[in-house]
């Protein structure tokens, strides 16, 4: 495998929310280099899931990387407790305020790594200035709030365009959202080195069937590293 091999953030959106720590356990030992963590607010996006508590709560049966998405506005009054609860990588987007800049001091502040994630209506113009802050930039290839749903393909041309941009700064991009085996390869031709994926890493399993997830993972990762 080259260095440019995927990495596949399974989402725990998709998991059984009463069995987290089981549900994380069984995805990373098929096979998950990160473990993707959504946080809704119901303000930013119409959908509600879990706060600091939680994810401090599941930390401890992540053995991999904690990547916590924060899909709420705002966000600076809870940097603090998200990297207090473990967060390794924590990622803001760029609509959530007018100050993104301050949000992305205050993560690497907080001992984070700072990511960006840009809705699929963003254009790259607003990076410019941003790029030499953040650790990684997420494009969503769906509207946050839900699992699940369909993949914008706009998206790739974006995510060719922010890689020119990016150049030779130690910058990851991820795609989030309707990843799939079908579109894996898409995202891995134009420049992706993280791959988000929920429904389509969790369906056909559980904690007491796991190979599935392991099956799902493969899929995905063949299909995407085929294209390197
Ligand atoms: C969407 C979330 C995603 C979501 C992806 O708002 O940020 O992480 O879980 O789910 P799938 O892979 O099902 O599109
Ligand atoms: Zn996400």
């Amino acid at each position: 495998m080259s260095d440019r091999s995927i990495k596949i953030a399974p989402s725990i959106l998709a998991a059984d929310f009463a069995n987290f720590g089981q549900e994380i356990r069984a995805v990373e030992a098929q096979g998950a280099d990160w473990i993707h963590v959504d946080v809704m607010d119901g303000h930013f996006v119409p959908n509600l899931t879990f706060g600091p508590p939680l994810v401090k709560a599941i930390r401890p049966h992540i053995s991999t990387v904690m990547d916590v998405h924060l899909m709420m506005a705002p966000v600076d009054p809870y940097i603090d407790a998200f990297a207090e609860a473990g967060s390794d990588i924590i990622t803001a987007h760029l609509e959530a305020g007018p100050h993104i800049h301050r949000t992305l001091q205050a993560i690497r502040g907080a001992g984070c790594k700072a990511g960006l994630a840009l809705n699929p209506g963003t254009g790259l113009d607003d990076m410019a200035y941003l790029l030499d802050m953040v650790d990684l930039v997420c494009v969503m290839a769906v509207n946050p709030g839900f699992g699940g749903q369909k993949f914008i393909h706009s998206q790739i041309d974006k995510v060719r365009r922010l890689r020119e941009m990016i150049g030779d700064r130690p910058i990851e991009i991820e795609i989030d959202g309707g990843i799939t085996p079908e579109t894996a390869p898409l995202m891995s031709a134009a420049g992706a080195d993280v791959l988000v994926a929920g429904s389509a890493v969790f369906k056909g399993g559980s904690v007491e069937d796991p190979a599935p997830y392991g099956e799902n993972i493969r899929k995905i990762r063949m299909a995407a590293d085929g294209v390197l």
